[in-house]
């Protein structure tokens, strides 16, 4: 425990003259001032990796959307398309923070698969669609919590961003693992 002397020579908050200071410091970097702790770097890696998952998943959706037939293919495909229009969602919101730190989102079909997490897997049946769409969730979902760990305190604003997204991915995988079980009741009747 440190005394209480030494926590006044450790200031909580930063003096305003010094926020003021350097705030002029650097203006053309917009939102990412000096108290930007992250090392930039990997932060835009990080979600430039994010984006390409969320790029992968949209277009694994969609295909999974088109290709959906057979018995109860309308419901489980108006879920891919939803599915496939929130990972677009997800996209775009990344995109956008990558350039409000100051970096260029990647939209490169070239090594697209390879910057993503998730797989693009088309799927043989509407099962295995499921299956797989339930696969890339698990995967997103666990690369978003590392994420999130990640950004801690450094920058709370993109740990809320990827917060918000894993909470969607979570309700995905759930949604998937309940049309998983409603196939596997249906084929059992
Ligand atoms: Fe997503
Ligand atoms: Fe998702």
């Amino acid at each position: 425990m440190p005394k209480p002397d030494e926590n006044k020579k450790q200031p909580f908050l930063t003096d305003v003259k010094t926020l003021r200071a350097r705030a002029r410091q650097h203006i053309e970097r917009g939102a990412v001032t000096e108290g930007y702790t992250a090392d930039r770097e990997t932060v835009l890696k990080l979600l430039n990796e994010a984006l390409a998952t969320e790029i992968i998943c949209v277009l694994r959706y969609r295909r999974h959307y088109f290709m959906a037939s057979g018995l109860e293919a309308q419901s489980v495909a108006a879920e891919f398309l939803q599915h496939a229009n929130e990972e677009q969602g997800h996209a775009d919101q990344i995109a956008a923070r990558i350039v409000q730190l100051g970096g260029e989102p990647n939209f490169s079909p070239d090594g697209l698969s390879a910057r993503s997490h998730a797989e693009y897997v088309e799927g043989t049946d509407l099962i295995d669609m499921i299956k797989e769409d339930l696969v890339a969730e698990r995967i997103a979902i666990e690369s978003y919590r590392d994420m999130v760990r990640f950004f801690g305190e450094k920058d709370s604003t993109t740990r809320r961003m990827l917060e918000e997204i894993l909470a969607t991915e979570e309700e995905h995988a759930d949604d998937l693992a309940d049309l998983l079980g409603d196939s596997a009741g249906t084929a059992a009747n």
